[in-house]
């Protein structure tokens, strides 16, 4: 961006033309802008146990308020293709779809409640409903849902898993296995961050 200073040990932001912020030079300010405006969502829903429904409209809220002091695409689903989830004319049946079948999960008792939240977070991704911060969100929704049903949380390595780490590669290798079907890596992934 004209006018941006390199900063040493940090990447340039790319695209900040939906950024809110004028201030951020540096993906590390980012991260951390990032990083406190999503600590006040989570605050809002971690503090006190209160099972919430998981409506198309909830999913986008807490997406809004994750995001809403830094993008301007917050809570909004994206009209642009990626290289991963569903293509954007998918989006809202796909997350329509994933309401519905958490209702059902609830109504009929089918699955624990931690396997449904396994499920649900990685629905997320693979949709990939929003144009950034999908993986955060996925886990700040799977955390919300345990939560209000009055189960432990995972301890989400944060910092490790929006870096290039080796837990990080151990989780997109078991979101790409449940992309076939096989939910084993990732539950364990999940389960081994409960204690
Ligand atoms: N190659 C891949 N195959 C399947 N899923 C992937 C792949 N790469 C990333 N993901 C998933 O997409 C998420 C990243 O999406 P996005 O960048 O929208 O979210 P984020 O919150 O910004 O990132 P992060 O999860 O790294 O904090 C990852 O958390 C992971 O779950
Ligand atoms: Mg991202």
């Amino acid at each position: 961006m004209p006018g941006f200073e390199a900063v040493p040990d940090a990447t340039p932001i790319g695209d900040v033309s939906h950024l809110i912020p004028k201030h951020i030079e540096t993906q590390t300010q980012l991260n951390e802008y990032e990083a406190y405006n999503i600590a006040q969502a989570t605050r809002k829903y971690l503090l006190k146990r209160r099972k919430y429904l998981m409506t198309v409209e909830f999913i986008k809220k807490v997406h809004k308020e994750m995001f809403e002091q830094t993008w301007t695409w917050a809570g909004t689903f994206r009209t642009v293709s990626l290289n991963l989830g569903v293509e954007p004319i998918q989006i809202p049946i796909e997350i329509y779809n994933l309401a519905k079948d958490i209702e059902f999960w609830e109504k009929n008792n089918t699955l624990s409640v931690f396997d449904r939240s396994v499920y649900i977070h990685h629905r997320l991704v693979k949709t990939h409903p929003f144009f950034n911060g999908n993986g955060r969100h996925a886990r700040l929704i799977s955390d919300i849902f345990l939560f209000g049903r009055g189960e432990k949380l995972p301890n989400w390595p944060d910092k490790e898993l929006i870096e290039k780490t080796k837990i990080r590669e151990t989780y997109i290798k078991s979101m790409q296995e449940a992309d076939r079907g096989n939910y084993g890596p990732l539950e364990a992934f999940c389960r081994e961050l409960i204690n």
